[in-house]
């Protein structure tokens, strides 16, 4: 999954600010010692990261709001008040930020960075274990070549399982960077969301686009898990697990929303309430792709 991507890390923050010298601290980390927000090694890190995502999302989208932004730091032992202090302190970036250009460059991509290396679909490999296509013709050729493969997203589900060890050495083909299944349709009488869009940018999606027209759906994403979760998890893969604590189920079962299923032989429809077989069990076929949900 970081595959030509870049990876920030709280280290990587103080350094190089124009100007400053290496290891001058990054704004928010000054915001966090000055407001007395610091907490331990293991905590510190993780919102000072989550805050620097949001001191530039705000900038960039006015998508964030400020507590959701620190939603998934649980840590409560100096309490949140300092932190919430640091985070009224912030100042939008300056216009010379040395990571404002490359994050926005980022953000205003629909596409996505290419790797490298290229070649990743190559399915000649007989070492290869994990497939990143980048059409669904690509994916349905991968599930043709390898049956056993199992299909990921954001993988915030099948990560539990290989972390815990419940996997051992899956295929696994990696749908993440599959463009035609990041789509937002809005039509006269449906709404379609690509299987592919990540939860938070449903929710900026139907914020920005569709306020008040789906409240429930609206109302639930706020609650479900935390923003970092919701960047990485997708409608698909929620549904794609079968897994009967899925939080999207029951607001799409109450929609009536179809499932749109679809493979090398063409596309169908499912309504939510059918598709579900039993435990962690669905109508989706072999080889078949969950492509969004109408
Ligand atoms: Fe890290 Fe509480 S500050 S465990």
């Amino acid at each position: 999954t970081l595959e030509g991507r870049e990876v920030l890390t709280v280290e990587g923050l103080s350094r190089g600010r124009a100007g400053e010298g290496r290891g001058a601290l990054h704004p928010v980390q000054a915001a966090m010692v000055a407001a007395g927000g610091s907490q331990c090694g293991y905590c510190t890190p993780g919102f000072v990261m989550s805050l620097f995502a949001a001191y530039y999302e705000s900038a960039l989208s006015e998508a964030t709001a400020p507590h959701d932004a620190i939603g998934g730091n649980l840590c409560r032992c100096t309490g949140y008040l300092p932190i919430r202090r640091a985070m009224a302190t912030l100042e939008p970036p300056a216009p010379d930020d040395p990571f404002r250009a490359r994050l926005a460059a980022y953000t205003a991509s629909a596409a996505e960075p290419q790797p490298e290396t290229g070649a990743r679909t190559e399915p000649q490999d007989p070492d290869r274990r994990v497939f990143l296509p980048r059409t669904l013709a690509e994916a349905f050729g991968l599930l043709e070549r390898h049956p056993e493969a199992k299909l990921v997203a954001g993988a915030t589900d099948l990560g539990l399982e290989l972390s815990h060890k419940r996997l051992a050495d899956p295929v696994l083909v990696s749908l993440e960077r599959v463009a035609e299944l990041r789509r937002f349709e809005v039509a006269q009488d449906a709404l379609t969301i690509g299987a592919g869009l990540p939860l938070s940018h449903l929710q900026v999606q139907l914020r920005t686009r569709l306020a008040g027209v789906f409240p429930a759906l609206e109302a639930m994403l706020g609650q479900f898990a935390a923003r970092q979760v919701r960047n990485r998890a997708t409608l698909g893969g929620n549904l794609g697990t079968a897994s009967p604590i899925g939080d999207l189920s029951p607001v799409l079962l109450a929609l009536e929303a179809e499932l749109l299923l679809a493979g090398a032989g063409g596309e169908r429809r499912v309504s939510a309430a059918t598709f579900f077989t039993g435990y962690r069990q669905s109508a989706r076929r072999p080889g078949e792709v969950i492509v969004g949900a109408r």
